[in-house]
């Protein structure tokens, strides 16, 4: 028997169309009251005054909390050096200073959300501004080194890239920026505070936990085992919720205050600056070859936006530095600072925008050489990591840009631009590679078997939306040896064993591990319970002949001496069998080059007069190591996909370089795809057996669906047209002259 890799439903999904899963905002606390968020309404300056007496005088009003009134925090509001997550700088109220447009600058609880809404809009607020810069164009090119953390990974030199491009006979030169981006989840940012005592509980939705409560309580200045977090359900994270931003200690200092639980909401318009962005990028890529079209140089000198008060590198760069085989390379990071919400992690940051340059450039290269796409990419391919200097736990990438090519009928192809055609449209077919690291985080675990026969696990981990539930119910399942829907997962609370943050696709990969070892010490508890046991018929059987298969303990030798897994807990008073165990990445970090692997092939159809782009299909093959859910780890794929074909036709914050406001701060002006805007998305994963990885031979999926979409369509976009769109999106007035 085994569930692991079977493409079982959701164990949440019943719960979830039912209306029944709890997501932060849903939670019911008596005596809870609404807190609104008000933000500021210049970029740069300082608050000079606020009138709250109108706000304070309005019906149901608690508290109104502002930089004049609000309590004084340990060391400024300043979160420790510990905590693990960007925006380390948040806005406590602390003082009058404004970084950027919609930073929050007071807090308003009332009874009700529209008392409190209503009060928010009556507050007056003063201001001194200052001059902001907030033209990206103009501010890369006083672009500097970044001096805090990633100083040292900034930039990477092999080889002379100099004389390798001299001595190279083809040469791409060429730019490419993507816009500011916005994660926006379906559930926004929600807390829910909640003192008792001393002891603070937070309902939050965050891809951490355990960060926000480390956070929290260093921010505030109490111990950590004062501070609980309890998230069991996420709306999609992005990356967005792997830290903790304002709004969330803002809720737990108002709840103090006002001496109630209190409730925050992000609302739309906030979650377009005060929880992290996706910072616009400038990429400068050369990439040289020889005839043969074997590269021998490639730069990448890559500029992002980042805020005033913190600095984000967007690491367009790292997979220049590992992804072809190639002497000479050379890759730089600049930041470039504006008057703008903190820049953080999207979904495959670094990646997904580094992806759209370099794998725009080896298209461009292609068709320079005149050498297929698919050919140059084989020619240059990678057999060890050219950055570590190490070999691959596991790559399949030929075997994905074979299975991936085949069924997408890229044979099929006819090199020139515009020349292919279909029902009056223009066809394009491009192709990208896709990459993304495997990483690994220490995690931990607890399972426990009940007298009922059923099993309970619990972890600290969080379900973003993805199936963490249910790959680790069929993990717990397996190793426990019982049908899965005798398994209870439970996650997302900082009283069960520690998990790292839901974030760098490292879910599965950390998390399982220690789900398997908790759930396989538990049994072999049970086993050697049961042949202890005089009462038992598997009394005196040696362990190892012992196996719980479909909650029976069996004799190997003799399956008919059985009895079920509740009888020896019954016989013993009923007490439960609990184990609990962690994981953590060996040694085979420092031998093995871990990374997951993908190509992505796109057909566009083009209006030759209008311009208007469709995405007729898209068809990706993976090495992602072991699916421990076909069902769950496709949607995954998929979704990355489908955010692919957004970032290449459709998202772009816009920036009112009068005010430094995003300008279309909501979901019908800032386009993403929506179901008419999708094709046919076919994705396939390649068999793949990675023994060094971790127990389960899993890599993560999050991340890498979205890499290389971009470029697989830009590519095809300049297949149908003819048109080099270096600059996303590509929205049809770049198709037009
Ligand atoms: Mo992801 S951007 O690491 O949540």
């Amino acid at each position: 028997m085994s569930v692991t890799g079977a493409p079982l439903d959701r164990t949440d999904g019943i719960l979830k169309v039912t209306g029944r899963a709890c997501y932060t905002a849903d939670h019911r606390l008596p005596g809870l009251v609404h807190a609104v968020m008000v933000t500021s309404t210049i970029p740069s300056g300082e608050i000079t005054a606020m009138d709250t007496a109108a706000s304070e005088g309005m019906p149901g009003v608690r508290l109104v909390m502002t930089p004049f009134n609000a309590p004084r925090l340990p060391k400024g509001g300043k979160a420790g050096a510990d905590t693990p997550t960007a925006g380390h700088v948040m806005h406590l109220l602390q003082d009058t200073a404004v970084h950027y447009n919609n930073q929050p600058i007071a807090v308003v609880v009332a009874d009700t959300l529209e008392q409190a809404r209503a009060a928010a809009a009556r507050l007056s607020v003063s201001y001194r501004a200052h001059d902001a810069v907030l033209d990206f164009g103009k501010a890369r090119a006083q672009a500097g080194k970044p001096q805090g953390e990633d100083a040292g990974g900034a930039d990477s030199r092999r080889g002379d890239v100099a004389a390798a491009l001299r001595a190279a006979t083809t040469t791409v030169d060429a730019v490419y920026t993507t816009p500011m981006e916005h994660h926006n989840p379906m559930e926004p940012h929600a807390t829910i505070a909640a003192w008792n005592g001393d002891a603070l509980t937070l309902y939050d939705a965050t891809q951490y936990v355990s960060g926000v409560r480390k956070a929290v309580s260093s921010t505030l200045g109490i111990p950590v085992d004062k501070v609980r977090v309890i998230c069991p359900f996420v709306g999609g994270g992005f990356g967005c919720k792997g830290s903790v931003w304002s709004h969330v200690v803002l809720a737990a200092m108002a709840a103090r205050e006002a001496g109630r639980p209190v409730k925050l909401v992000v609302d739309r318009t906030q979650m377009f600056g005060t929880v992290g962005a996706r910072p616009a990028t400038e990429q400068h890529v050369v990439a040289a070859t020889g005839e043969d079209g074997r590269l021998q140089a490639l730069r990448h000198d890559v500029v992002n936006s980042t805020s005033m008060i913190e600095e984000w590198l967007e690491s367009c760069g790292a997979l220049t530095r590992s992804l072809y085989a190639c002497p000479s390379r050379q890759t730089s990071h600049r930041l470039a600072k504006l008057h703008i919400g903190t820049t953080t992690f999207m979904r495959a940051p670094g990646e997904a925008p580094g992806s759209f340059a370099l794998e725009c450039a080896l298209d461009e290269l292609a068709e320079q050489l005149g050498i297929d796409p698919v050919e140059l990419r084989l020619r240059n391919h990678a057999e060890s990591d050219p950055q570590k200097q190490l070999p691959f736990s596991s790559k399949s990438l030929r075997e994905c840009y074979r299975v991936a090519a085949e069924r997408f009928g890229w044979s099929r192809r006819n090199p020139a631009p515009r020349s292919m055609q279909a029902n009056g449209k223009l066809v394009g077919l491009g192709m990208a590679t896709a990459t993304y690291p495997a990483y690994r985080s220490e995690a931990s675990a607890m399972a426990r078997i009940l007298p009922d026969g059923t099993a309970l696990v619990r972890t600290g981990s969080q379900d973003l939306g993805t199936g963490t539930y249910t790959v680790m119910t069929q993990v717990a399942a397996d190793a426990l040896g019982l049908p899965p829907e005798r398994v209870q997962v439970e996650l997302g609370d900082t009283t069960f064993p520690e998990a790292p943050v839901s974030g760098g696709s490292q879910s599965v990969a950390s998390v399982a591990p220690a789900v398997q070892a908790a759930a396989m010490t538990a049994r072999k508890q049970l086993i050697r319970q049961a042949v202890a046991d005089p009462a038992s018929p598997l009394s005196g059987a040696p362990p190892e002949d012992v196996e719980i298969a479909d909650g029976w303990l069996q004799r190997r030798s003799d399956p008919a001496q059985r009895e079920p897994i509740a009888a020896p807990i019954a016989r013993a008073g009923g007490k439960p069998i609990e184990a609990k165990a962690s994981a953590k990445p060996g040694k085979e970090r420092e031998k093995y080059s871990m990374h997951s692997f993908g190509a992505v092939f796109a057909e566009v159809r083009v209006d030759p007069d209008l311009g208007e782009i469709r995405v007729h299909r898209i068809v990706a093959s993976y090495g992602v190591g072991r699916l421990l859910n076909r069902k769950t780890a496709y949607n995954q794929l998929m979704g990355g996909i489908v955010w692919g074909i957004g970032m290449a036709l459709h998202e772009k914050s816009e920036l009112d370089l009068a005010t430094g406001r995003v300008a279309n701060a909501n979901l019908a002006e800032y386009h993403v795809p929506v179901n008419a805007d999708i094709g046919t998305i076919d994705v396939s994963v390649v068999d793949e057996n990675d023994p060094h990885i971790n127990a389960l031979g899993t890599k993560g999926i999050g991340e890498i669906g979205i890499v290389g979409v971009a470029a697989a369509i830009a590519n095809a976009v300049y297949h149908a047209t003819g048109r080099r769109v270096r600059d996303l999106p590509i929205t049809l007035d770049k198709l037009l002259d």
